[in-house]
Parts: C-alpha cells; sequence; structure tokens
C-alpha cells in the first residue's frame, strides 16, 4: 500500500516533535474500525428514523434509467459557486443534445435574503428559456439540483435542512426549494415550466453514472463540499410519506457531510480539526465534511502550518504577519504539492512555499514538512472516503451483483490525484469480495437532473 513517507530532517529533534504534533492525523487500524463501525450503526439508526447524525433521506427515485428515456427536458443546477441552466434531449436514455448555460452567484446572494435568492434562480430559468426560444405551448419538465441536506415527502419537494458550503441564506431554512422556485418562476410568469422533481447533486452524479455504465449503483461527489447516495432496498427505508407502488428499491442521500455533528465521532478530532471548524460558516456542523472536502482541506493544511510555525518547527524565520491569513490557502494548493510527491519535483511546493508563505528564506526541511503535512490530510481524507464508501458496498443487496460502479464527481477527485489513488487503493482492499470501479461522471449533478425529470415524468404516467 502507498504510504506518507516519513520525515527525515537535518535535525532529528525536530523531526520528533513535529511527530508528536501530527501523530493525531494518523488512523490507525483500529480506528478505523471504530469508524466504520459508528458509520454502519449511525446509517442503521437513520433508516430507522432514530437520532442519527446522518439523514439517509429517502429520494423517492425508485428505478434507474433503462435505456428508454426520450424526451428534451431543463434542469437547473444550484450547489456549487456557479450556477447552471441545461436543455438536454434524451434518445432511449443517451444523452443526443446538450446546451449549458452557466449564470455566476456572487456572494450577496449565496449569503444573505432566500427571496433575493430565489428570485434570481427563477430569473436565470426565464432567460434561459427566452435565449433558448422554448416553444411557450409545451410544458417542460425540470428536474432541480439543490445539493444541500433537505427532508424530502415526495420527488418533488423539499425542505431544506441546513445551508452548508458558502452558502448561508437563513430565511430559506426549513422551507421547501421547490415551492419558492415554483413561487418566483410565477412571478416572472413563466408558466411553461414544470419542476417535477428534486435532487441532491451525487443523486444526479449516480443517475449519469448510470447511463454510462449499468453497475453504477452509487454517486459521490467530493469538491468543495462531499456526499455519496446509493441504491438500497426500499423495504429497509421506514420514512416513506407517500403512497408505496411495490419500489423494490430508492435512492438513499446519506448527507456524510454531518457525519460526527452529534459528536460519535469525536476520538478522530484534532485540535487543528477544531480550529477549522471554529473560524467555518457554519459552526459545529458538517464535521466529516470538514476532514475531506475542498472547502477545507487547504485551510485545515494552514492551520497545522501555522502551528508548527508558531512552534519554530515551520519557516522559523518567517514573521508571524507574513503567514497566509485564514481561509486564504486552498486547496488546490494542497493538490498541487501532493501532484510534486508523485512526480518526485520540487518545484510546485518551492513557488507555493515563495508565492503563499511570501518567504524568501526556507530550506529544503520546510519544503519536506509542507509535503508531509500535505500527505497526512489528503490521506486521511481519502481512508475515511474510502471507508464510508466501503461500508455502502459491503451492505448492498447480493441481486445487485458483485461488479459495482461508483459514479463520482468533484473538484478534490478530479485535480487530487495522489488522494484518488488512495481512495480507489483503500476501496478495493477494504472489498475484497467485491470488484469495483470508480467511474468519473462529470457534470453528473446537472445532466442527471435531465434523467431524473425524464424518470419522474415515467412515475406520474405509471402511478396516476
Ligand atoms: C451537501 C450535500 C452535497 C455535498 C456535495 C454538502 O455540503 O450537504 O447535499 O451533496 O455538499 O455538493
Amino acid at each position: 500500500m502507498y504510504e506518507v513517507e516519513h520525515l527525515q530532517l537535518c535535525d532529528a529533534e525536530r523531526v520528533k516533535r513535529i511527530e508528536v504534533m501530527l501523530e493525531g492525523l494518523q488512523l490507525d487500524n483500529d480506528t478505523l474500525e471504530r469508524i466504520r463501525q459508528v458509520f454502519r450503526s449511525e446509517m442503521d439508526l437513520a433508516l430507522k428514523m432514530q437520532p442519527s447524525s446522518l439523514q439517509m433521506e429517502n429520494t423517492y427515485i425508485p428505478e434507474l434509467p433503462d435505456g428508454t428515456e426520450s424526451g428534451t427536458y431543463l434542469a437547473m443546477d444550484l450547489g456549487g459557486t456557479n450556477l447552471r441552466m441545461l436543455l438536454l434531449t434524451l434518445e432511449q436514455g443517451q444523452a443526443v443534445n446538450e446546451i449549458v448555460q452557466h449564470y455566476p452567484l456572487p456572494e450577496h446572494l449565496r449569503i444573505g435574503d432566500g427571496d433575493a435568492l430565489f428570485d434570481y434562480l427563477a430569473q436565470c430559468v426565464d432567460s434561459f428559456a427566452r435565449e433558448q426560444q422554448l416553444d411557450e405551448e409545451h410544458v417542460y419538465s425540470m428536474g432541480f439540483t439543490f445539493s444541500f441536506p433537505m427532508r424530502q415527502s415526495s420527488l418533488d419537494s423539499g425542505i431544506l435542512v441546513t445551508w452548508t458550503k458558502s452558502f448561508n441564506c437563513p430565511s430559506v431554512v426549513g422551507q421547501d426549494a421547490v415551492k419558492l422556485l415554483r413561487k418566483f418562476l410565477k412571478k416572472h410568469q413563466r408558466h411553461n415550466v414544470e419542476i417535477v422533481a428534486i435532487l441532491n447533486d451525487t443523486t444526479g452524479t449516480l443517475m449519469h453514472g448510470a447511463i454510462m455504465d449499468r453497475n453504477t449503483r452509487i454517486g459521490i461527489v467530493l469538491g468543495t463540499g462531499s456526499n455519496g447516495c446509493y441504491m438500497e432496498r426500499s423495504s429497509r427505508v421506514l420514512h416513506w410519506e407517500q403512497q408505496r407502488h411495490g419500489e423494490r428499491h430508492v435512492i438513499v442521500d446519506v448527507e456524510w457531510g454531518a457525519f460526527g455533528d452529534n459528536g460519535v465521532l469525536d476520538f478522530i478530532k484534532t485540535d487543528y480539526d477544531r480550529q477549522v471548524d471554529e473560524g467555518s460558516l457554519l459552526k459545529n456542523s458538517f464535521t466529516f465534511e470538514k476532514y475531506i472536502s475542498g472547502k477545507y482541506l487547504g485551510e485545515l493544511c494552514r492551520c497545522i502550518l501555522a502551528r508548527l510555525h508558531a512552534a519554530n518547527l515551520f519557516l522559523p524565520h518567517l514573521a508571524s504577519e507574513d503567514f497566509p491569513q485564514p481561509w486564504t490557502f486552498g486547496s488546490d494548493n494542497v493538490s498541487v504539492i501532493e501532484q510534486g510527491t508523485l512526480d518526485d519535483s520540487w518545484t510546485s511546493v518551492e513557488t507555493i512555499v515563495r508565492e503563499k508563505f511570501n518567504a524568501s528564506h526556507y530550506d529544503t526541511d520546510d519544503l519536506k514538512i509542507i509535503r508531509h503535512v500535505c500527505g497526512l490530510i489528503s490521506k486521511r481524507a481519502a481512508q475515511l472516503v474510502a471507508l464510508n464508501t466501503s461500508v455502502l458496498l459491503n451492505g448492498m443487496a447480493p441481486e445487485e451483483g458483485q461488479n459495482i460502479t461508483i459514479a463520482i464527481d468533484g473538484s478534490v477527485y478530479k485535480h487530487h490525484t495522489r488522494l484518488r489513488q488512495w481512495i480507489i487503493e483503500y476501496t478495493a482492499l477494504w472489498t475484497r469480495d467485491k470488484t469495483t470501479k470508480y467511474l468519473l461522471a462529470t457534470d453528473g449533478s446537472g445532466k442527471g437532473a435531465a434523467v431524473v425529470a425524464a424518470i419522474a415524468e415515467k412515475l406520474r404516467r405509471r402511478n396516476s
């Protein structure tokens, strides 16, 4: 198994002191086993509707595309730093035409008044409909990807539980995002767009993956935020507010970002993790996401290095005021440094030390330290993601077969090669009786929404 190299510096005493400070970032086998058990038990509790830090939300999507989906569908994708509208034409379950339009989503809309945000979303739908010259006489079904934890009572309702990532419009919490969007679509007199489904980006990713590979049963996003969803036996899902129609399966949105918010994972929390949480937009929540996702890995790295710096163990000549300010050291730096480790090249880490840390006096040992820290936090993140995924895989119904594909998307997975390799290796290690494959389902959150809209139409026809 691929490991983080031991830290070797000129001064053995320095190594010893650093190792003591970084000890908590390494997960030994017993700890990994404990996390595995806690995750499984939190999943089971939530499925039985008992208190848990996981939501295990019923998405009311009981099936994957089967190749019969045809028609033109709209999709809106909200959850990252920009907003997307899509017009997707499906023929026999395959996307044959796709128009994508990006819209800016400035901070004053992401943080502030909820009505202003939803008014803007409706405006974007309206202007997209005009630009694409949608037929005013035809009603287009739209899938709405809303990548935040929500409570669903049907396929087309989603009550926001909490904002995450870089969003915070408090008035929307507790409200149905579909109703809000419908209200503003009406205000803008956009009557030929009907929201038939609301979904999470992981569900979109799973759907998009299922079109590419029929063995897909899990969808994961590892980007700014992180989460996973999977095909569960419907008999295990107690929260079901609609009439059942003999569904055998249903997609469950785990919402693993919040894993540990109730304290069950405190045994792995380090002081650095506490510091990241302290400085975050949403304190005391999204514990697990803060260990693994792109919004936090860079800040975690900075916090660790800041402590080493304060202890005179890293860039000792650098003045404290020159040290990067909180939340200015992006996770992309971690990916770049890790790429340097893979390529055995020091160029990128050196550039980062010079440019991001404004350091003119540094030596190879400083470079080795920053590399080592990036290695440790990346490996921990990869192990945690692989561990959750392996629990989902090992709990799959036997009829799902031994070959399971995991559709995945997100900037961290795409750009952090070493972390990706670790995820793949650890998943294989922990699911020995299965053959697993990770499939990159780029932009699944948008495309998958159009597929879900097609499935929603199919279900309406069948169940009416
Ligand atoms: C949200 C999830 C989402 C994930 C990835 C998390 O912060 O709670 O709903 O799937 O980010 O975008």
